[in-house]
């Protein structure tokens, strides 16, 4: 038998396929309202029994859901909310973009390793070619996005003082997660989501959808190539972590110029704990930044590092009870 640490990673891709599929399927949103037994869910869901039984079986192996002594399968009060479809943490949307893009990309690490990132990822298209390729892609990407950013904004936001703060431009925005989290609990305060043109479209579905008309407007650009448009404050979410530090740094720069004096700049990334042994889902996305993109994960003291090159200054680190964490610099 192995080790419980190594039987977990091991026989992790299992577990991470039936997740995936009992999320895409409505397994889980079946599992949240009653419990059941397999032949009922299969019978309900129109699923074949036999292979539902060892996706069933397995998720319980893993802890995932759990049986009672009926021998009906449920999901417990303590997983429904990254369960339950309907739920604003749930992990289905996440899942779907690694299932579906991420994990076509995984198998580049072993020529990193013998060739190199940059030789292998010459002959690629650039990421963004790849997500936004079809619309079920971009649907699935920016979904997934606002997975894992519209909730944790919600305590992002209190901690980055937009009360002093009449408009924020959200580099790289989506369609518009933290916007939304940010409008919602600042009244007076306008956003702009800047991003690909190809995005554009969502974020008037978000506008129309949260009633924002006049507050959330959209500013296309490319932040390789364009400037910012003139803010108060400037975030970045998941951002930096797609870029190298050289990058990095020049967007900061560009965000420094953008701003007003006495304006400020939100970063939300992950955060590495200053020894980097952790915590586990940061190392994990860090190796995918790797293959999704050109960037890694850092610590606080990183960011601050590049906050003070770019010149910002009084650097702040707020951390939420999620893997989303907030580093703040001023400008003078
Ligand atoms: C990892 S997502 C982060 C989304 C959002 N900020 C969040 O925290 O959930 C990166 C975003 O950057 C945008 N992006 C990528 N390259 C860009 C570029 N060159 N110019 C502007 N936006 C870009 C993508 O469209 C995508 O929405």
């Amino acid at each position: 038998m192995l080790p419980s640490a190594l039987e977990k990673a091991v026989y992790g891709v299992y577990a991470t396929t039936a997740i995936h599929l009992a999320d895409k399927h409505g397994v889980f949103g079946f599992l949240v309202d009653q419990a059941a037994p397999t032949a009922e869910i299969a019978d309900k869901l129109g699923l074949d029994g036999e292979t539902l039984d060892r996706l069933l079986v397995l998720l319980d192996s893993f802890g995932v859901i759990d049986r009672n002594e009926d021998g009906a399968y449920l999901v417990t009060p303590e997983m429904a909310p990254y369960l339950d479809p309907r739920s604003p943490r749930s992990v289905g949307g996440f899942l779907s973009h690694v299932m579906g893009s991420t994990i076509g990309r995984l198998p580049h690490l072993d020529g990193y390793l013998t060739d190199g990132k940059s030789a292998v990822d010459a002959a690629l298209p650039a990421p963004f070619e790849v997500m936004y390729k079809t619309p079920k892609l971009t649907e699935e990407f920016l979904a997934a996005m606002w997975e894992l950013t519209y909730d944790v904004s919600r305590e992002l936001v209190p901690m980055a003082g937009l009360d002093q703060v009449g408009h924020l431009v959200d580099v790289g925005g989506a369609s518009g997660p933290f916007c939304v989290a940010a409008l919602e609990a600042t009244p007076g305060l306008r956003a702009t989501v800047y991003e690909l043109p190809e995005v554009e479209p969502y974020v008037a579905d978000t506008v129309e959808k949260f009633g924002l008309q006049g507050r959330l407007d959209f500013a296309a650009g490319d932040f390789h190539r364009d400037e910012f448009p003139a803010t108060d404050c400037v975030a970045f979410g998941y951002i930096l972590s797609g870029w190298t530090d050289e990058t990095g740094l020049e967007l900061l720069q560009k965000a420094y110029r953008a701003c007003s004096d006495g304006g400020r700049v939100l970063i939300m990334d992950r955060l590495f704990d200053d020894d980097r042994r952790g915590p586990l889902p940061t190392a994990v996305m860090n190796l995918s930044m790797h293959v999704e993109a050109k960037g890694r994960h850092r610590t606080s003291a990183e960011f601050i590092g590049l906050l003070e090159a770019a010149g910002f200054v009084d650097c702040e680190v707020h951390r939420s009870t999620q893997d989303k964490q907030l580093v703040i610099g001023h400008k003078r």
